[in-house]
């Protein structure tokens, strides 16, 4: 049977691992404050006593941590990494990933970056949208376990690839959010009735499902139980304004966006949801 090490228990990661026990795999669980694996544990998984211990006897280690450097942390805590693969999940730069690729090598292992789109309940319901980086027969090798929570992973290329692809995903999260966020506030101001701006959008070509999504929330300025927070969106649209600035690009647009999101931690924004910017565009007048 397969047995899997899932470091990191977070919003994400908590629900993969539901998701994961319920397909009938064996889990390992760790987590930097143990009290979050206890439901997990309660459903079957195995604590990790040990941290440098959580490779062994296992097919593959999963982390789903905040960033790059804290599962570069992680990661170098580890021992008996020979033969096991790590499968990052969560969203690091592009050169933060390839790093931890040279170290996985070094250490006689492999790797696969696994970055995802989607939330908690894509990863409980497995339909999580996987984009792998790593070398083709690494990939072959996962493509099962990948499988358990995502109904199509997909190869975009060498390790780096899937980072780049996830951080440009976000971007646009990053930035629709906004555009959509002022965009509201703009009709409202002019009396214009929401459900009338929303009836002419939805048809058009400039609409996208996530405004529907966070349309309630926004109006409602209900952002606790966030799926997904503001300060990690703040942490991946910095990372892609630095990958985009390194390729030589001009992210000189994102630079008021960017802004918006640090002042986000002042207006104690930082654990909602990230639809939560939406307070940050409200008028500057005095
Ligand atoms: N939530 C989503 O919908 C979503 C979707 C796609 C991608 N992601 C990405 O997935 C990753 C996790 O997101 P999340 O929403 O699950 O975040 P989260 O709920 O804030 O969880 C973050 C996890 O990282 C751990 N962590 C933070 N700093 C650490 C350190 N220095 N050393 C060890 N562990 C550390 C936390 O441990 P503690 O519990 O001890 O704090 C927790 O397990 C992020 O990279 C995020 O960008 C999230």
């Amino acid at each position: 049977m397969t047995t899997i090490a899932l470091l990191g228990t977070g919003l994400l990661g908590h629900a993969i691992g539901q998701r994961l026990l319920a397909q009938g795999l064996t889990l390992r669980v760790w987590n930097r404050t143990a009290t979050r694996i206890s439901t997990l544990v309660s459903a079957g998984a195995i604590p990790i006593e040990q941290l440098s211990e959580s490779a062994q006897g296992c097919d593959a280690v999963i982390t789903v941590l905040k960033d790059g450097p804290a599962t570069s942390d992680v990661v170098h805590a580890l021992d008996d990494l020979r033969g096991r693969c790590l499968i990052p999940m969560g969203t690091m730069g592009i050169s933060q990933s390839r790093d931890l690729a040279t170290f996985m090598n070094s250490r006689g292992g492999s790797y696969l970056e696994a970055p995802v789109l989607g939330s908690r309940p894509e990863a409980l319901n497995g339909s999580l949208l996987v984009m792998a980086g790593s070398d083709p027969d690494v990939f072959k090798q996962q493509q099962h376990l990948l499988s358990h929570v995502s109904a199509q992973p997909v190869l975009v290329g060498p390790v780096g690839s899937g980072a780049a692809t996830k951080l440009a995903l976000n971007q646009l999260i990053a930035s629709m959010t906004h555009a959509f966020s002022l965009s509201l506030r703009l009709v409202q101001q002019a009396d214009v009735p929401i459900e009338t701006f929303m009836e002419i959008l939805r048809p058009s070509a400039l609409y996208a499902p996530t405004y529907d999504k966070k349309l309630k929330r926004m109006l409602e300025q209900h952002y606790s139980d966030p799926n997904f927070s503001t300060a990690l969106l703040r942490k991946d649209l910095m990372l892609f304004l630095q990958e985009a600035m390194q390729s030589g690009l001009n992210p000189e647009g994102l630079s008021g966006l960017s802004t918006m999101l640090v002042q986000a931690t002042a207006h104690d924004l930082d654990e909602l949801d990230y639809c939560s910017l939406h307070e940050l565009t409200q008028s500057i007048r005095p």
